[in-house]
């Protein structure tokens, strides 16, 4: 009974796949959440209201401009008093209309107008969930932090083979236990902001300014918390690697984006700032293309970005109670960051020398001094990034244990 007390709004659109839906009711129900449903047009051309309903033993909500819905239960209350919202099977076509804000029917207006975590389980025709009109929309939704299950490889109803399957029920329902179940662990409901990778500072439509940043410190970061408990938001700009398993996964680009999105995902207890960020920006990136016009290069004008790890430090009543930096210095390391640590109203600092050859920059590994704001320095040995993260979070864990 991992979901035992959860609500679920199930939003079932149309596809051939919609007949798992009822399935994923009865395992939801098993495992003792509440499931309250949605059905789209499309999804009423393959489920019936009555089974859903049956399965459900809920009412089933279907018409945005229904009376007697609006009255029980208006459409903005059946979003907010849900703790996740399931889009299951996710058509092409609604996908395409969350991506765009449209609330057209019941089911896009209580999926714009909800301030609860969404997953879509896309199913559709292979050439459909390969288009790329939907590709775009599923890396819009996903940047927006909308977790996606699926789709799988297989055999579709249509004949084709390839990608665009509804992933398995029971693999929906340990998608859900994941995010929902009560976590357990020293950061067990306390919640984290975790920044990484490089920021992309775009010059014109093709160039941009940006760092050697891999990521993998903060991801790994990031991942260690959601494994100690904490419920774990990482605002990321471009790398090549996975979202870590139990995050909230917010891609960024620019500065500034990642600013907004760790200022969106406040309040949190714990804030820690490993994304290399970009000092600048071109303050008037060009609209296109900039060429070779036998002029010379063209002078490029830079503009300062915003410092996050300052901002959310200096944030009033909404700063996180710990606040980390990582400093990466190629001289006087430890000087350098103890600096940093005041002016930037930090509670610890990690300083690293990224020196070219030391490796640290790109590398698997990193030597760590941290700082608090006192004269005092605590050198760790080189460790792995992976052992830095263990640390680093066993030593979170210590603090709020400490505070409790
Ligand atoms: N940082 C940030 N936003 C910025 C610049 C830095 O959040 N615009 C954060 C980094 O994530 C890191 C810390 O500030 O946690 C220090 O970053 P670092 O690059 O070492 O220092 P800077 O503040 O950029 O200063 P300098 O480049 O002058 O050393």
């Amino acid at each position: 009974m991992d979901l035992q007390g959860r609500r679920i709004l199930l939003i079932i659109s149309g596809g051939i796949a919609a007949f798992k839906s009822l399935d994923l009711i009865r395992r939801l129900r098993e495992q003792g959440a509440t499931v309250r449903c949605v059905l789209t047009k499309g999804g009423a051309q393959f489920v019936t209201p009555l089974s859903v309903s049956a399965l459900s033993e809920e009412k089933v909500y279907q018409d945005i401009f229904s009376l007697t819905d609006e009255a029980e239960m208006g459409h903005i209350n059946l979003s907010r008093e849900a703790d996740l919202l399931v889009v299951a099977p996710a058509s092409a076509d609604i996908m395409a209309r969350m991506a765009s804000g449209l609330a057209s029917d019941l089911a896009t207006t209580a999926l714009l107008a909800t301030d609860k975590p969404v997953m879509v389980v896309p199913a559709m025709n292979v050439r459909m969930w390969e288009h790329a009109a939907t590709q775009a929309n599923i890396e819009t939704l996903r940047s927006r932090g909308v977790m996606c299950v699926g789709p799988v490889e297989g055999n579709m109803a249509c004949g084709e083979y390839g990608y665009g399957r509804m992933s398995e029920v029971e693999d929906v329902v340990a998608a859900i236990v994941a995010h929902l179940a009560p976590r357990s662990g020293a950061l067990a409901g306390r919640r984290a902001i975790v920044t990484s990778g490089p920021t992309h500072e775009a010059i014109d439509p093709v160039r941009y300014i940006a760092n050697r940043s891999s990521g993998k410190q903060g991801h790994a970061i990031a991942a260690a918390l959601a494994r100690e408990g904490a419920d774990t938001v990482l605002v990321s700009g471009p790398t090549a690697l996975p979202n870590p398993a139990g995050v909230t996964m917010v891609k960024v680009e620019t500065a500034r984006d990642m600013l907004a999105a760790c200022e969106t995902a406040l309040p949190a207890e714990i804030a820690v700032c490993v994304a290399a960020v970009a000092d600048w920006r071109v303050a008037d990136a060009a609209a296109q293309k900039l060429k070779k016009n036998g002029g010379g290069p063209p002078p490029l004008e830079l503009s300062e970005n915003p410092d996050i790890l300052r901002t959310l430090a200096k944030a009033g009543n909404k700063r996180p109670s710990l606040v980390i930096g990582f400093a990466a210095e190629t001289e006087n390391v430890v000087a350098n960051a103890q600096a940093k640590c005041k002016n930037k109203n930090t509670d610890w600092i990690l300083a690293n020398d990224v020196s070219p050859d030391t490796g640290t920059f790109g590398g698997d590994a990193n030597t760590i001094h941290l700082v608090d704001g006192t004269d005092s320095v605590e050198s760790w040995p080189t460790m792995t990034k992976d052992e830095v993260a263990n640390r680093l979070v066993s030593r979170i864990g210590g603090h709020f244990g400490a505070s409790a």
